[in-house]
Order: structure tokens, then sequence, then C-alpha cells
């Protein structure tokens, strides 16, 4: 075990919110939202950014080669089974990433290899050794993970983990793939890898932690206390299943626990708070109010004995500020006499980054809503930069819409959209609701009859003048596209949210008609 006393040592953190997080069910992103994210990890200062698995399709391969072509101050990861078609997968992907890193998996434990993948333990090895060599023609940079190596014999993953590295390897993870281990054993192994493989110090151990038993965090923190260089965790901790370890739990028990670890990362915690929500947002999976540094009451004191001693001194009850992951202070209200000036300094204390275009739109749209709504809140802020920024180009854009809706006759509307090539096209229907009928004109202008998945309705903030935001996820061919749409008529917010996920539908359609 590490000691206090012990050198500070920096741990490297190796996002996969783009890949584990992104292939869990209900997790998807297109690639608009993946670029965002990826941006924004980079600002958060991720080490590694895995941004997809470029073979597993078309959409994953655009998504890494997009990715690979902004990433500046990350290296960039591709996934790859141990097959040369998915290292020249990848290496195709990734050829124009400042810091390219090729990651290879090959499972390793008995029931993985006998029933998965057929093969023994020596074409295992075999094979493990030949796709680091292969990889390292066209990548200096090349990881090797033995899936499902918590459930390993550890001797074996010694002996595989010792040739990989000298075939090339840089980094070697030994993945909890199924969530299975506790954190004092999880600990032990690091230490035993770290004692029994020849040549680790050529290379830096990493895990990767699945949550199945609520664990995924523990089980990294006890491995970097034995000495594991790198940890592999994804934003808000989604992932297969019951997730990845946490990104933001993970770096603030390290920082919050220096004086027992002596380590740090590179990350800025202040962009958590902007992040989570971001990923959440392009997502659609809401954040638990009691999520460890980033829920909605992480740092709310309700019982009075609390309220009392963090007002007195408030490190009685908070072991870190709201401040240090990014959670905004409560400030000024903005309201219609706010500039844009105001309104910039808001956006750049909320953490949130808008390109000069964006910017117009977004400042056109709180001033409309400034004569909608008294005052504006930093939430009311965060949805309508969320709507705009991650939003695709417009294929389909709403022009008018009028809707009769009561309980004896049902509702009918008429709606008329703008198509990007000028021309207009209106239709009117009727539905079991306002809702129904809405997105059944829009389906019959379209052209197109997806699935509706999700239909999701909240009020960003309190009192009934609150804008209305609403999520969709809407399905077709076996692919999922999500949309978002801000409103203070929750109506006209659910056409948005309807309307976007048509627009990201058409949008990556389009580009793999090209
Ligand atoms: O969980 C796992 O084992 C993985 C590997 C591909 C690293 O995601
Ligand atoms: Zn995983």
């Amino acid at each position: 075990m590490m000691k206090n006393s012990d050198k500070k040592r920096i741990i490297q953190i190796f996002d996969t919110t783009l890949r584990d997080g992104e292939q869990a069910p209900g997790c998807s992103m297109n690639l608009g939202e993946k670029i965002e994210v990826a941006k924004r990890l980079e600002k958060l200062g991720v080490d590694v950014m895995e941004a997809g698995f470029p073979v597993s399709s078309p959409g994953d391969f655009e998504a890494v080669k997009a990715v690979a072509g902004i990433i500046k101050n990350s290296s960039v990861a591709g996934l790859c089974r141990c097959l040369e078609k998915d290292i020249d997968a990848a290496r195709e992907s990734l050829a124009k990433a400042a810091s390219p890193r090729i990651h290879l998996f090959l499972a390793t434990s008995p029931i993985h290899m006998k029933h998965k993948l057929k093969m023994t333990k020596e074409q295992v090895l075999e094979n493990a050794v030949a796709s680091v060599k292969y990889a390292k023609k066209f990548c200096n940079d090349v990881e090797f993970s033995a899936e499902d190596a918590f459930r390993s014999d550890l001797g074996f993953i010694c002996k595989v983990f010792t040739a990989v590295i000298k075939a090339g390897a840089l980094t070697v993870n030994f993945p909890d793939t199924v969530g299975y281990a506790l954190p004092g054993e999880f600990g032990e192994r690091i230490l035993y890898i770290k004692e029994h493989t020849a040549g680790i110090e050529k290379a830096k151990l990493s895990v990767h932690c699945h949550n199945d038993l609520g664990l995924a965090v523990a089980n990294s923190i006890a491995a970097v206390a034995n000495g594991a260089d790198q940890v592999e965790c994804t934003i808000n901790g989604i992932g297969e299943r019951a997730g990845n370890a946490s990104l933001e739990e993970l770096v603030m028990g390290l920082r919050v626990r220096q004086d027992y670890f002596s380590v740090d990362t590179r990350i800025d915690s202040t962009q958590f708070y902007s992040i989570s929500r971001l990923v959440s947002q392009v997502t659609g999976v809401k954040i638990q109010p009691n999520k460890a540094i980033v829920g909605d009451n992480a740092f709310a004191h309700e019982a009075g004995i609390h309220q009392h001693g963090v007002l007195t001194k408030r490190e009685t009850y908070e072991i870190m500020t709201p401040e240090s992951v990014g959670i905004p202070k409560n400030r000024m209200v903005l309201g219609k006499h706010s500039g844009r000036h105001a309104f910039e300094e808001r956006l750049k204390d909320l953490g949130l980054s808008v390109d000069e275009a964006a910017f117009d739109k977004i400042f056109e749209e709180f001033k409309d809503l400034t004569g909608k709504k008294k005052t504006v809140s930093d939430r009311d802020i965060e949805a309508l930069v969320m709507d705009t920024a991650v939003s695709v180009p417009e294929t389909w854009k709403l022009d008018h819409w009028a809707v009769n809706t009561g309980s004896a006759l049902g509702a009918s509307c008429v709606i008329r959209l703008q198509h990007k090539d000028g021309k207009y096209i209106k239709h009117i229907s009727m539905g079991d609701g306002p809702i129904d009928s809405l997105f059944k004109a829009i389906n019959h202008i379209v052209g197109r009859e997806p699935e509706l998945e999700l239909y999701e309705i909240a009020a960003v903030t309190e009192g009934s003048a609150s804008q209305g935001k609403t999520m969709v996820k809407i399905a077709m061919g076996g692919r999922r596209w999500n949309g978002r749409g801000v409103s203070t008529d929750v109506v006209e917010a659910s056409i948005k949210a309807y309307l976007s996920a048509i627009n990201a539908m058409e949008w990556d359609l389009a580009g793999e008609k090209e």
C-alpha cells in the first residue's frame, strides 16, 4: 500500500464515456453530440478519451474519425478486438489524431475463453502478442486489455501482460468486466501484478471497473492505492449494465483524500457540473438527486442542525466546496434588462462554451424568454444552451402550428414545416391527444415512421411560468436518435424535441449515403 509520505503521483484518467458509456442501452449519442462531449472532455483535462469502437459500425468509425480530427490535448483511443480488420479500421479512423492510441482487448478468463472465444490459453496468448505487434506497426501507443481479467487466473494474467509488454504495449489494463470484485482483493491483485509481471515498469498499469455491486469507484481507488497508474471511467458512471466507475467520484475521492493517497490527476474538477449536465442531457439519462458530486442534493443541507452547522462553519458538514466541482453559486438573476455582456459572463461562469453563431442564437432565445418569464435562472440558461449547442443541422424547421384538443372530440392539429431546400409543407392530422396528432402530422410531412421509444417532459424551474424541457427517443431499423426541446409552451417544446430527433436521424442517414 502506498503511504501518504510517498512522492505524489499523477494518475492518468482514461475516459470511455463515448465508448463503454455510449454503448449502454438508452445512452446513444449522435455525431454532433459526441463531438460536443469530446470537446468538453478535452477541456476537463482527460489524458485519454476512448471515442468509439471503429469497426463496430459506420457511425462509430465516423465518430472516432471526427473526434480524432479535432482533439489536440488528449490522446484519442479506438477500441479493437485482437483482429487485423479491427486494427485496420482503428488506424484509419485515428489517422488525423494528434496523439492516437489503439486499444486492444481479448478475454482471458476460463469462462470467456471456453464459451465465447472457444480458444485455449496458448491461443489467447499468441493472438494477444500478434495483435500488439500488428498494431505497433501503425501506432506507438498501444494498450492491451485482458477482458474479464478479475475472473482470470492471476498467473496467466501476469504471463499475458509480460508478453504483450515485450511486444510493445505501453499500457496493460486489468478490467473487472462483470463488476464482481471487492476493494480489498482488487487492490491485492494489482499489487501482485506489479510484483509478478516482468517489464511492468516499462508500461502503465490500468484498471477498468464495472459497477454491478456498486463498487466500481471503490475498486478503482483500491487499485490506485496499490499502484495502478491509469483508471478508466465515464462521466456520471454511465456504461454497460450498472455502469462504469464514475469519473467525477473517482477524481474527487483522490483529490479530497490527498492526505491519504498522495496522488492527484490533471482533471479540472470545476468542469464536473457542466459536463455531467451535458452528458445527461444528450443521453437523456437522468442524474439521481443523491448522486455523489453532481447530484442535485449533493450539497443540499435539509436538516436544521446541518444547516446551522454549515452556516457557522462550512466544514462541519461539507468535505469539499460546491464551487470545486463547478456548481454555480447563487447569483443575481438575469432578466429583460440584462445585456449581451452579462449573459456572456454568466455562460462563462457556468462553464458553457458556445461558438459565436450559437451564442447569437442563444442570446436571441434568452431575450425572447425574458419577455415570457420575469427572471431567467441558471437552469433556464443551461437548458437553452444544451438545446442549441448540440443540435445537428436542421433538415426540417418548425414554421407554425396550432392544435385543438378537448375531452369530447380528441385532438386535431395543423403544422407547417420548412425543408432546408426552402419549400414549406403543411399537414392536418387527428390524434389521441395533442402530441399524438402533431407527431403523426410531422411523420406524414417528413415521410418517415420512426417508433417513439421515449417521451418525457419536465419543468426546468419551479412555477407555472417555467420552461418545459422535453426529451424524445425515436428508433428506426434498430437505430436510435435523441431529441430535445425547450419552450415555455410544453406542446412547442414537444414539437421541437421530436423535430430535433428527426433532424438527427436525417443527418445520420444522409451521412451514410455520401
Ligand atoms: O469491461 C471491459 O472489459 C471492457 C474492455 C473492452 C476494456 O470494456
Ligand atoms: Zn467495460
